[in-house]
């Protein structure tokens, strides 16, 4: 049987967004702030450090001190936008909301920005997800004679919580007529005119919090918003809401009973989310590998009862395992794609890799001494979440490998292995990745370990393997990062496609390196199997296609690799390639080689993605592009 951990306290150094809809929606990060202090200080600090969740608006609200006015700001684009509108006010109240935005409902205007008025402009309302029904709650209230600016759902809920403040005596009969009325997924916080020391909080799927300080609280859809301010945290419960001022929190049951509340201490120093002297966190985040996979191992090795206890696997279950699934979105796919040879060559076990975002709408058919294992840095990840509760739904118990201890899917699933890596904060994931490869290949050695088919010799050896690996990630970054910037990313920045070859490990980390390319420098790049070349994407091969190519250390597929090298070249293609030292076979073919240490086969990919993300960032830099926040993303896909 798998178990649920349950950590009452946590030491952690990141926060992730909690956030969840199950339909589509707004994907978006929200804070609020009561206390004794201006308001719009904390506000758009804790936007800026979740900017990175949705960028394409942003919006503040707060009450003024005097006369308690509304006063509400709005900005098209990203938070820099709102930050010159609002420091051009005069901003002077102690209780605000704000907001930033990745837009899936109504465009990415001005108007459709949150936080969202009533008719009277009394109270706003900040909000992440979605209103499933607010077509019809919509109809209702512009027959009443409601008035509606925007395109979006939110508003209706500030229409709603105005007629229920008109209607109910008190705050919380408020809410829960209200609540009442809604569907879908959603946490939203409002401020009132007539309320002007108080904030409510609600959550019904959607991830809230709230963090307790010295006269005054803050309350977010993340604690990393107030992190370095309070280390006590309240994540509020499902289809819980609060009622909150400087001084006290009450918090309620979507029928109006007073919950208890438990607080929890999370420590997270504020500096882990600097990017101190990188100019881009991604940079910052491709240099921090070799330190994080190796602390990761250092972390397992010397934590070994807790890692294995958290893992939630017991000796029976081990022994009776006959596969493993694995699955996950994006960048963490790519890892399940690799982390499938692993299980494979390492514990001899049937694996499946399942995109999640196509998990819901394939046949399932459980498997009952299965390991189903979801991938996600974030933790939070719709699509994932939701093939977790497909599996769960069917009594399967499921593991999250992830970076965020307090996530969502950490919470929902039977147990956990954590990446360490630390707050990753760039869109374009990098550390994660390796450290997802990482633990895969830990893993993998540990269930073999504990079925008998390898030494603890041998699983040393392993993690030294990870160690060396990590340090050859290193050289190869170091070995070429001036000549890439100079003069290698200036020329392959004129490339209009690129394509991404490898065979067996190399292929989806080929996929890797053409989606890191196409997120933040907008070149079409695509990920191919080297093998299926010949079956149709040679056709594309010309000198304005860079072909990259990542090599193989085994000699059979190594060979064969050199035979696709040659086919680019028999067609005049530009080949790039990304090899292993003494292969000069491959090194001759190549118009371009970056040249890697050698290290353990299985962990080739680990050793080449420094240099491969380092080659997306330099042609991405040279472009231009805003490489942290690329154009229509958001680091948590918290939406369908
Ligand atoms: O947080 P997750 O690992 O679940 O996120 C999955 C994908 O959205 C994510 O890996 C995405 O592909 C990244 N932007 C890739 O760099």
């Amino acid at each position: 049987m798998l178990m649920r951990g349950f950590q009452k306290t946590f030491s952690i150094v990141f926060g992730g967004t909690l956030l969840l809809s199950t339909f589509s929606g707004d994907a978006c990060s929200i804070v609020g702030y009561v206390g004794g202090k201006y308001c719009k200080e904390f506000v758009l600090k804790g936007l800026s450090r979740l900017e990175y969740r949705g960028y394409d608006s942003a919006g503040f609200a707060c009450l003024t001190q005097q006369n308690h006015d509304l006063l509400c700001i709005r900005a098209e684009g990203k938070l820099d936008q709102l930050k010159k509108k609002v420091l051009n006010e005069a901003v002077d109240g102690f209780v605000g909301i704000g907001h930033t935005r990745w837009a899936t409902h109504g465009a990415a205007t001005e108007a459709n920005a949150h936080p969202h008025v009533d008719c009277h402009n009394t109270l706003a309302i900040v909000h992440n997800g979605i209103i499933e029904n607010f077509f019809s709650l919509k109809e209702q209230l512009v027959a009443q004679g409601h008035q509606f600016v925007s395109q979006t759902d939110t508003e209706v809920l500030a229409h709603v919580l105005e007629v229920e403040l008109q209607k109910q005596l008190t705050l919380d009969a408020a809410i829960v007529d209200m609540v009442s009325k809604l569907k879908g997924a959603y946490a939203f916080i409002a401020l009132m005119r007539d309320k002007p020391d108080t904030l409510i909080a609600v959550r019904k799927s959607s991830p809230l919090c709230i963090g307790l300080g010295n006269h005054e609280n803050f309350v977010a859809s993340d604690f990393l918003a107030f992190a370095g301010k309070t280390n006590k945290i309240l994540f509020m419960p499902d289809e819980s809401f609060a009622v909150v001022t400087k001084q006290a929190i009450a918090l309620y049951d979507f029928k109006g009973n007073l919950l208890a509340q438990e607080i929890k201490t999370i420590d997270v120093s504020p500096a882990t989310y600097e990017k101190f002297e990188h100019e881009h966190y991604m940079l910052k985040e491709i240099y921090e590998q070799p330190k994080v996979i190796k602390k990761m191992v250092d972390y397992y090795v010397n934590n070994e009862q807790e890692v294995w206890k958290n893992l939630g696997i017991s000796p029976d279950q081990i022994a009776q395992l006959q596969s493993v699934h694995l699955f996950g979105c994006g960048t963490s796919w790519h890892a399940a794609r690799i982390g499938q040879f692993f299980f494979e060559i390492l514990c001899g076990l049937p694996t499946s890799t399942s995109l999640a975002s196509e998990f819901r709408y394939m046949p399932f058919f459980p498997k009952k001494n299965g390991l189903y294992v979801a991938i996600s840095q974030s933790g939070e990840t719709a699509d994932t979440l939701e093939a977790i509760r497909l599996i769960k739904a069917h009594e399967l118990p499921v593991m999250t490998l992830t970076n965020v201890v307090s996530s969502t899917m950490v919470r929902e699933t039977d147990g956990h292995l954590l990446l360490k890596a630390g707050p990753e904060i760039a869109v374009a994931s990098t550390k994660a990745f390796t450290t997802q490869i990482a633990s895969l290949y830990w893993l993998a050695h540990r269930i073999a370990l504990a079925k008998g088919l390898i030494t603890p010799e041998r699983m040393a050896q392993a993690e030294q393997e990870l160690k060396q690996a990590a340090d050859v990630l290193e050289e190869a970054i170091e070995r070429y990062k001036v000549d890439m910037v100079k003069t290698y990313a200036k020329k392959y920045s004129q490339a209009k496609r690129f394509m991404y070859l490898g065979r067996h490990v190399g292929y989806p980390f080929a996929m890797e390196g053409a989606l890191k390319l196409k997120e933040i420098s907008y070149i079409f790049a695509q990920g191919y199997p080297a093998g299926e070349l010949k079956h149709g994407s040679i056709a594309l091969v010309d000198l304005e296609t860079p072909v990259v190519l990542f090599s193989h250390l085994d000699p059979v597929i190594y060979q064969k690799l050199v035979a696709n090298a040659q086919e680019v070249k028999a067609r005049k293609g530009h080949l790039i390639v990304f090899a292993f030292e003494g292969q000069d076979e491959l090194i001759k073919l190549a118009d371009q080689s970056f040249i890697i240490g050698r290290v353990a086969p299985l962990l080739e990919p680990l050793a080449m993605a420094g240099l491969m993300q380092f080659f997306a960032y330099s042609i991405a830099k040279e472009l231009g592009c805003d490489i942290d926040k690329p154009r229509n993303l958001a680091k948590a896909v918290t939406v369908e």
